[in-house]
């Protein structure tokens, strides 16, 4: 069934462990995110970035009502999240598209002016009955800005500036930036688990981990310890789609319907997906 991020992320804080929070593009990754939580019974956040949405020729709803349909049939709770949004336009068509989160990214402005941009998104989102995720600090390697930004002192989650920034914008949950980057194909990144651990005595909000491709299991499982409660993963779908889909057609050149890759694709990523989610535990 169709539920919201906001029930799934609140339970996961509760619990100690983490929602994990998959992006889709196509169709094929939004059945093979569902299929890897059935088979453990564990629910699940789909989630759309503007950058997805660009790539569906600006629209937002062709995936959108297709990943609700999805969601409404499953046999586990799954939930539908904008993520990473910049456009106002697009955040508020959230509500109508079926979402009942969204991510407002203003984390590349100046503090003042990410604080503003946010609390006019919050109080949107909040009049809309939509739960709001924000980022202060900034996750590096989105829009194919240097992924090393994330490892700059500057760009890490100061904890005062946060609890300040939490109260004044009224978030619901708080993307920070302790290591990791975004769109990393190697699990390298290294975790400032000290600093997780001043977010979470500071902040009463649930945080969200970005760019979890790049995080190793046990530095992942430490920080779902230390606090994080969302777990947001994309390139690693990707990295199993792309190359089981390289390497069925490098042995099968004469391959034309695209069912038969599609579908080996669309295995690679619920093995991915399921692998990911048991790791985060329930
Ligand atoms: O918001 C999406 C995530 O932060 C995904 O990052 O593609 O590096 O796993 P990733
Ligand atoms: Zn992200």
């Amino acid at each position: 069934p169709l539920v919201t991020t906001g029930e799934l992320v609140t339970r996961a804080a509760t619990a100690r462990s983490a929602v994990a929070a998959f992006n889709i593009i196509t169709l094929e990754h939004v059945e093979a995110v569902i299929t890897g939580a059935e088979s453990l019974g564990a629910p699940v956040v789909l989630q759309v970035s503007e950058n997805a949405v660009k790539f569906r020729y600006g629209r937002l709803l062709p995936l959108a009502r297709a990943a609700v349909v999805a969601a409404e049939r499953a046999a586990v709770p799954v939930a539908l999240h904008l993520d990473h949004v910049r456009s106002d336009d697009l955040l508020r068509q959230a509500a109508d598209a079926g979402f009942g989160s969204v991510m407002y990214d203003a984390a590349h402005l100046p503090y003042a002016e990410n604080l503003a941009a946010t609390r006019a998104a919050a109080d949107w989102a909040h009049s809309q009955g939509l739960w709001i995720e924000a980022e202060l600090g900034e996750v590096g390697g989105k829009q194919g800005r240097p992924a090393l930004d994330a490892h700059a002192p500057g760009a890490r989650t100061d904890p005062a500036e946060a609890r300040a920034f939490v109260a004044d914008s009224g978030v619901d949950a708080l993307a920070v930036a302790i290591g990791s980057a975004h769109a990393m194909t190697e699990r390298t990144a290294t975790l400032d688990h000290d600093l997780l651990k001043r977010l979470t005595t500071t902040l009463d909000v649930p945080l969200v981990l970005h760019g979890s491709s790049g995080v190793r299991d046990d530095e992942l499982t430490a920080a779902v310890a230390g606090g994080i409660a969302k777990v947001n993963v994309g390139t690693a779908l990707n990295i199993a789609m792309t190359g089981a889909i390289r390497e069925f057609l490098a042995a099968h050149p004469e391959a034309v319907d695209s069912r038969t890759y599609l579908s080996v694709g669309r295995d690679a990523m619920a093995e991915a997906a399921r692998r990911i989610i048991q790791l985060l535990g329930r």
